[in-house]
């Protein structure tokens, strides 16, 4: 089975994160710059006029589609590298991948997602 993790985290912790998931063998991930709010509906600003709310704050999106037994694995290194303990830290969603296909040579599913010395190519037979 493959999964995509789709990670929420503050623009700051960018740095840290990329390096945990390397540090635990991850190699192919993408992101976006995104903007958006939880549950607080964005921050209250204070300006010159007063204070203004800003309802949709930056954050990234990081995506990585990777084999469901390195799940859990990857959720807690991007836990632990994005955590401050304050609000905004942000949200992992977790969804089912239906396949993927790699343009180049036409490999499907798991096969597609076999990266020399990447977290999943370590358990796979062969
Ligand atoms: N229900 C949602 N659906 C899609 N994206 C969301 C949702 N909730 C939050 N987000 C995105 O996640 C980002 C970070 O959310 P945030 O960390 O503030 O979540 P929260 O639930 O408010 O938790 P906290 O109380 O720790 O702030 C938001 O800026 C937004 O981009
Ligand atoms: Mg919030």
């Amino acid at each position: 089975m493959t999964k995509k993790i789709e990670a929420i985290i503050r623009e700051e912790k960018l740095d840290d994160v990329k390096a945990a998931l390397r540090d635990i063998g991850i190699v192919g991930l993408n992101i976006f710059e995104i903007r958006g709010h939880g549950r607080q509906g964005g921050i209250e600003l204070a300006g010159r006029a007063g204070t203004y709310q800003v309802d949709m704050l930056p954050k990234i999106q990081l995506n990585i589609v990777l084999s469901d037994h390195n799940v859990e694995k990857t959720v807690n290194a991007i836990s632990r590298a994005a955590q401050t303990g304050g609000p905004g830290d942000g949200l992992i969603f977790i969804y089912p991948v239906e396949d993927v296909v790699r343009i180049r040579t036409g490999e499907r599913g798991s096969r597609a997602l076999h990266y020399e010395g990447d977290i999943d190519s370590k358990r796979l037979p062969g």
